[in-house]
């Protein structure tokens, strides 16, 4: 069973070894304006909310410098107040580990 498994995973799309953390990035975005960005964008009520729970410019999670992986993983499975918990089905767990890769590189603007 498990070497089906195995066997499965190596089939799978996306599960190639030499995937750089670019291409994992890349995905990452993808997947969150997919999934995350009709609440999490500009006009957003994800965005919306976290302006005034946190401030405006706490607001953007893609601006964010302050997020820990697990925090975020917990907010989707979970949910947190107004934010509804997202399951499995609708946000795989390797969309989500690329969203949290994506929401946690480096940001451009942090650069000096
Ligand atoms: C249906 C709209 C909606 C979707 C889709 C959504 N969120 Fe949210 N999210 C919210 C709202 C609203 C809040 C603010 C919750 C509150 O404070 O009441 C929030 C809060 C959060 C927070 C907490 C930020 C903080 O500093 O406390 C994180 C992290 C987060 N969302 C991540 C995500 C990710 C990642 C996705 C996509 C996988 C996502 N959300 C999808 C609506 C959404």
């Amino acid at each position: 069973m498990a070497g089906v498994l195995a066997l499965l995973a190596c089939a799978a799309p996306g599960a190639q070894a030499a995937e750089s953390p670019a291409q994992v990035q890349a995905r990452g975005l993808a997947a969150f304006v997919h999934r995350c960005g009709m609440c999490h964008r500009e006009g957003g009520t994800g965005t919306y909310i976290l302006a005034r729970r946190l401030g405006a410019e706490q607001s953007l999670l893609e601006k964010r410098t302050d997020l820990q992986p697990l925090y975020v993983r917990t907010v989707v499975r979970w949910g947190l107040q107004n934010m509804p918990r997202l399951s499995r089905v609708e946000v795989p767990d390797a969309d989500l580990d690329a969203i949290i890769s994506y929401l946690l590189a480096p940001k451009p603007a942090a650069k000096p």
